[in-house]
């Protein structure tokens, strides 16, 4: 199986590459700047940490001497880098792969020269240009939309998009039209709501107006009776063992006070029917045991090279040296939450669904 090397692998596309070709069975090494704790767990010795985009040309060759073929899905959304990722370092890597007659696959953007608007896009097709110049063998993708299981920049904007409810005549972070598009241009600290998109001025305005339209439609119609809903929340769901609302529960979970203002009710659906499919990214549930046979399952809160935190199903903090646990079990993609499908009827489960949209903090 040849070697393949994928420079960017803790990006959106490079990652979910990289994991892929692993499954396949292919050579792999990844490459980037640095990995996630996660990251670097899944792809183990293949993980590659180096500032590769500021390598001069000799070391980039020494890197990649051993690849057979070289994917690079590097790239930045903003800023002043983008002329040295984009269009300076696409050069010396189309330099390398000339001189060796490594195959190059290089993601790039679609459109057209005259399309060009930003930095971002000029940067990427002069990028293009010195590699079609270079005589490396190559082959240029220009992907419009991608999604994959996590969620980054442009992607991350379209889930923002689908999970909050912004179908309601006011926005809390965005009451006109000027807050609104501060909101898209610079994200919202502290929440899910990234900033920094690669859109110029006017594209910001556009799509400003079609947040701003979502407002006009007819606000989602929730079946249920919330009065009922937050009777099963207190006495049959035994939610507030695990989420805080209006500042009493438990924190395995996440605080629930302001749910309604962040999700949708499809979302909130699927949190209470199947809390797997909405786990958050760094999200795991874990199982240690320690050298004298104790076990703790919990929640990671933190995570370095030779300790780990975990808050336990009863809300305990526990602190770990690595070298101290006989066991460490990674439950990826699973939660503590328990489904209440099965255990709530169709109809309670619409009332659950209705009281926890209403839950918009003190609006
Ligand atoms: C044993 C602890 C536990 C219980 C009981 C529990 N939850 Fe959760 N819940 C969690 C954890 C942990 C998460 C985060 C991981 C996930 O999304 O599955 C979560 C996530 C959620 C989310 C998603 C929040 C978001 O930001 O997307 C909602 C909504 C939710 N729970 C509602 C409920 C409701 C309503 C009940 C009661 C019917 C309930 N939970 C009972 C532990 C629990």
């Amino acid at each position: 199986m040849p070697v393949v090397a994928v420079l960017g692998a803790n990006g959106l596309i490079g990652h979910a590459l990289a994991l892929d070709l692993m499954r396949r069975g292919f050579g792999m090494r990844g490459y980037a700047r640095r990995f996630t704790p996660t990251q670097r767990q899944a792809l183990g010795t293949a993980a590659q940490e180096s500032p590769m985009p500021s390598l001069p040309q000799a070391a980039l060759a020494k890197l990649l001497e051993e690849a057979d073929l070289v994917v690079n899905t590097i790239g930045v959304l903003q800023g002043a880098d983008s002329n040295q990722v984009h269009r300076e370092f696409a050069s010396r890597l189309a330099c390398v792969c000339a001189a060796s007659g490594k195959l190059l696959v290089h993601l790039s953007i679609p459109g057209q020269e005259q399309d060009d608007r930003t930095l971002f896009s000029r940067s990427k097709r002069e990028g293009e240009q010195a590699i079609i110049a270079s005589g490396a063998p190559y082959v240029i993708l220009r992907p419009g939309f991608v999604i994959a299981p996590a969620a980054y920049g442009g992607s991350a904007l379209i889930r923002a998009l689908a999970v909050l409810p912004l179908a309601q005549p006011r926005l809390r972070h965005a009451p006109d039209d000027e807050s609104l598009f501060v909101v898209i241009r610079d994200g919202i600290k502290g929440t899910e709501m990234p900033g920094g998109y690669a859109l110029d001025t006017r594209e910001t305005w556009q799509l400003a107006a079609y947040v701003r339209s979502l407002g006009r439609m007819a606000p989602e119609k929730i079946a249920g009776d919330p009065k009922h809903g937050q009777e099963l929340y207190a006495t049959k769901g035994r939610c507030a063992q695990c989420h805080i609302n209006g500042g009493v529960g438990g924190s395995l979970g996440p605080e629930l006070t302001e749910i309604g203002a962040r999700r949708s009710a499809a979302h909130l659906r699927a949190a209470v029917l199947d809390p797997a499919s909405t786990l958050p990214e760094d999200f795991l549930q874990l199982r240690a045991v320690t050298k004298d046979g104790q076990t703790i399952t919990g929640v990671r809160l933190n995570e370095d090279t030779f300790s780990i935190q975990v808050r336990d199903l009863s809300g305990g903090i526990h602190s770990f040296q690595k070298a101290d646990l006989k066991e460490l079990q990674r439950d990826t993609g699973k939660s503590p939450m328990p489904s209440f499908r099965g255990t709530l009827s169709t109809s309670e489960v619409d009332d659950l669904v209705a009281y926890l949209v209403s839950l918009r903090g003190n609006q």
